[in-house]
């Protein structure tokens, strides 16, 4: 009994030496490579039973995929134009009569990131209102995930469970609204996807509001006027003018009108117009540009006779109220017999030869003064 047993464990030692399984080698044992690369392993046998039949599988026992070739001989194997897919485990099988074995090589695709946003957007809630938004990222490797609000530099608190980083607004407010990006980074390439969040409060419809309701600007001065609006979603922000199109020289920015050199023509009022998809509303500003005088006289040239009655009137654009100040051209003072009125009126009941000569009106008011002149020729009849 003890010898037949040994007899038997001898034999088939024996047998296994002479009838050994092939020895599997893979080269190289790991490749790492960027998507669209290509790689190839080749499969090492040795073996003392021939022959040795090669077969290759992808990861336990799955099928190769369109893109993995085989060589000739069956010992290559190439992975062509690589994409996220043949990443993994790659196993050379040799089979003989002896028996079977293989060796496994690692591939490793990287590849940049991508990310998905879940729902998509864009987002219109109501104030109070509950939001999450999923990102999910792939790429390999695995991406540095971050959220950002845009225009802001800060990272936003996130939640991450398997690649998606959610984020969330347990009570949302208008101040929220906004656009908010998802970035995933790695060292392949980065990738980006954002989402606009509009968040309605229920008193939403907008209320306007000016920086000043009255100016009173100098001619040729530049002029802005801001508006402000609260509600939500962001009401936008439009200027006009009362019964007048806006001036040529205007630009409207961040809700600030800038008028360039206004003229008098451009006084008068303007109005804000802030509007939402609730409601719209006004504010006003209304605008004086003051100007200097500008000075004429009616008529600026008269001929008399001795005894006529002398009247001139000195007229004058510009903002109120202004003076007019008669004098002499050469002699300064006037005529002992001329009286002038406050609006302008130089008056001589009785003409003199001497009264003759050039009269000078000067128009002042706050900004500044301009002047006119009128000549008053007087010929005697030859009364001899
Ligand atoms: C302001 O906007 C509303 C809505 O667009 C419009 O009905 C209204 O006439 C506008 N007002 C002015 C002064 O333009």
């Amino acid at each position: 009994m003890g010898s037949s047993a040994a007899a038997l464990i001898f034999c088939s030692l024996i047998w296994s030496v002479a009838t050994q399984a092939p020895v599997v080698t893979v080269e190289p044992r790991t490749a790492t490579i960027r998507q669209g690369e290509s790689v190839s392993y080749r499969c090492q046998v040795k073996s003392s039973v021939q022959p040795v039949r090669l077969e290759w599988r992808k990861g336990n026992n799955q099928a190769l995929e369109d893109n993995v070739k085989i060589g000739p001989d069956g010992s290559v194997l190439t992975v062509a134009n690589a994409r996220p897919g043949n990443h993994g485990q790659y196993r050379c099988v040799a089979i003989s009569t002896a028996g079977r074995s293989f060796g496994n090589a690692v591939l490793n695709v990287k590849y940049p990131p991508k990310v998905q946003l879940t729902p998509a957007g864009p987002l219109q809630v109501r104030t109070g209102d509950a939001v999450t938004v999923e990102c999910g990222a792939t790429g390999r490797p695995r991406p540095t995930v971050t959220w950002k609000r845009r225009g802001s530099t800060l990272h936003l608190v996130t939640q991450e469970i398997n690649d998606v980083h959610t984020i969330k607004w347990p009570s949302a407010r208008p101040e929220d609204s906004g656009v908010y990006v998802c970035q995933a980074d790695n060292n392949v390439g980065k990738s980006e996807a954002a989402v606009e969040l509009t968040v309605v409060g229920p008193p939403g419809a907008p209320v306007a509001s000016v920086n000043i309701e009255e100016m009173r600007v100098v001619e040729g001065q530049t002029v802005t006027m801001e508006c402000k609006a609260t509600g939500s979603p962001p009401p936008v922000i439009t200027w006009s003018k009362l019964r007048a199109p806006l001036p040529w020289k205007h630009t409207v920015a961040d809700g600030v009108l800038t008028l360039t050199g206004v003229g008098r023509q451009d006084s008068g009022q303007y109005i804000c117009n802030a509007t939402n998809t609730l409601g719209y509303s006004e504010a006003y500003t209304e605008m004086e540009v003051d100007s200097p005088p500008y000075a004429t006289c009616l008529p600026d040239q008269v001929r008399l006779q001795p005894g006529n009655p002398l009247l001139i009137q000195c007229l004058a654009h510009g903002t109120h109220p202004i003076q007019f100040t008669w004098s002499r051209v050469g002699r300064g003072n006037l005529p002992a017999q001329a009286e002038t009125t406050r609006d302008g009126k130089l008056m001589i009941a009785s003409v003199k030869q001497a009264d003759s000569g050039t009269y000078k009106c000067v128009a002042t008011n706050y900004i500044g003064s301009s002047e006119a002149t009128a000549k008053v020729i007087i010929k005697g009849e030859l009364a001899f």
